[in-house]
């Protein structure tokens, strides 16, 4: 074994352990879409789940299945019919969904079933169950057009899932229910998905799709100062939608997003948006700080916002201790009233226990994230993140490749979270000359991907 491998992997594992605790014992759905499936990438989506079931998270997989269902269709000779976005499913249709669900269970038990010796799955148990959990009801006659044997959940059975989850293993849906007459309804993979994740009050619901999720701006194509938003507030997430065209297609914006809005607004406190092409995305997404798609995440507990002018007080009062002890820059109340456009606020009941400020320099491409400060009796429960990850949203909209901050006790908790030190010859030249070189602040520069 090279010397060096136990510096690069003792870190790296370390680093996933707190992803590890936290997410053992708890439920995530996982949308999978039925193109990833034809793209080839099931043996290492089920590779990663079995990994992740492993850990101890409760897994529910519901599996998409269009271009299956499109596939037979074009067999025997039957073009795809949409309306609103939905399927109709004649009896052709639902012939060859019946078909198409049937050889994805065959397909998807086969790849949580290997075992061979020196692959991930080597040693691993996968039981995956699949039964009548969904309860169905036909989506009927919409604006003229009438869906046949389209349908919608109409209830999930969340005792028997919970009580399979609950003995280990992994539960499996189609997307198939039934109606109390045994009438069989072919549902969308999105539906279930949602249905099951906000039923069991899951705690994350999770799309491995075709898209590599929302971007900044999302209308606007991909570029290097478009990237993916990684974290979408709830909040943001419902604007964008209300503003997007009604989704008839996975590549429109609306099409996973309004499930996410969805899950989230009936409790399940986050959902995701990944891509199936690249390898490993539910890792990167699970078990990495930045994540690799974007995830909506219900705020509802608590605001955070852009700071108003009402806001100067709270701002002061929450800043002055770390002022006093020499952690912060003395700022007066008159430098906070001008800049208070500037500030990041988290607010609680009216009392705000988290800020920040962010001063762009244009010219530089560059920011400075300033006066980051979480009140003393709220430390440690990952609001100073969450305002980081605001600050670097703002910094993104704004179209600048990095933030970076000056401190002088606060280094590790910026390394930590993808800072690295920098020389204070490397600030914009309008911030070097307001630089004190008395205080000796530290730099710390996080580039924006
Ligand atoms: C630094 C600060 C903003 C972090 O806010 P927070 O809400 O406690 O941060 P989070 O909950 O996101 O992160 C907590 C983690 O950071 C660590 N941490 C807190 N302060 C730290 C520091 N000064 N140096 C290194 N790590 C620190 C905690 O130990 C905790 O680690 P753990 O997750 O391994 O247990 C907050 O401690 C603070 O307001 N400090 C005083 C003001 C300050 O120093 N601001 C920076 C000026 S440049």
């Amino acid at each position: 074994m090279s010397a060096v491998f136990n510096f690069t992997f003792v870190p790296w594992f370390r680093s996933v352990a707190p992803y590890i605790h936290m997410h053992r014992g708890k439920t995530f759905v996982i949308g999978l879409a039925g193109e990833a499936i034809a793209a080839g990438k099931l043996p290492h989506i089920a590779q990663d789940l079995a990994l992740i079931l492993s850990m101890g998270v409760k897994i529910v997989l519901v599996h998409g299945f269009r271009p299956q269902v499109n596939e037979q269709l074009r067999l025997k000779g039957h073009e795809a019919r949409y309306s609103h976005g939905i399927r109709i499913t004649d009896e052709v249709a639902l012939d060859c969904a019946q078909e198409a669900a049937g050889q994805l269970r065959y397909e998807i038990e086969a790849a949580f079933s290997q075992g061979l010796p020196n692959t991930p799955m080597a040693g691993s148990t996968v039981r995956v169950i699949s039964g009548n959990f969904i309860t169905a009801m036909p989506v009927g006659v919409v604006d003229g057009v009438d869906f046949q044997h389209s349908g919608q959940v109409r209830k999930v059975d969340v005792a028997g899932i919970s009580r399979t989850l609950e003995a280990g293993s992994l539960v499996l849906l189609s997307p198939f229910g039934f109606s109390p007459t045994g009438e069989a309804f072919n549902l969308t993979m999105e539906d279930v998905a949602t249905s099951a994740a906000t039923a069991l009050q899951a705690d994350k619901l999770v799309f491995i799709t075709e898209v590599p999720g929302i971007r900044i701006r999302p209308g606007e194509p991909e570029s290097e100062d478009n990237p993916i938003d990684t974290e979408l507030p709830l909040a943001t997430a419902e604007k964008i939608l209300a503003e997007a065209a009604q989704a008839k297609d996975p590549s429109d914006i609306a099409f996973y997003l309004q499930h996410c809005v969805k899950a989230c607004k009936d409790g399940v406190e986050r959902s995701h948006i990944i891509p199936f092409a690249v390898d490993g995305s539910l890792l990167l997404e699970v078990y990495v700080h930045d994540g690799i798609g974007t995830m909506v995440v219900d705020e509802k507990l608590e605001e955070l916002r852009e700071a108003t002018p009402d806001d100067v007080g709270g701002i002061l009062a929450l800043i002055e201790p770390f002022e006093r002890d020499g952690t912060l820059v003395k700022r007066g109340r008159t430098e906070i009233e001008r800049d208070v456009a500037n500030y990041s606020i988290i607010e609680h009941d009216g009392v705000i226990f988290a800020c920040a400020a962010l001063y762009p320099y244009p010219e530089s491409r560059t920011a400075e994230m300033a006066a980051l400060t979480v009140s003393p009796q709220s430390q440690g429960q990952g609001d100073g993140e969450k305002i980081l990850k605001r600050i670097e949203q703002r910094a993104r909209a704004m179209g600048l490749d990095s933030i970076f901050v000056l401190t002088t006790r606060t280094m590790h908790w910026f390394l930590k979270r993808g800072f690295v030190r920098a020389d204070a010859d490397w600030l914009p030249e309008a911030r070097k000359r307001k630089y004190n070189w008395d205080r000796r602040s530290m730099v710390f520069v996080k580039k924006l991907g």
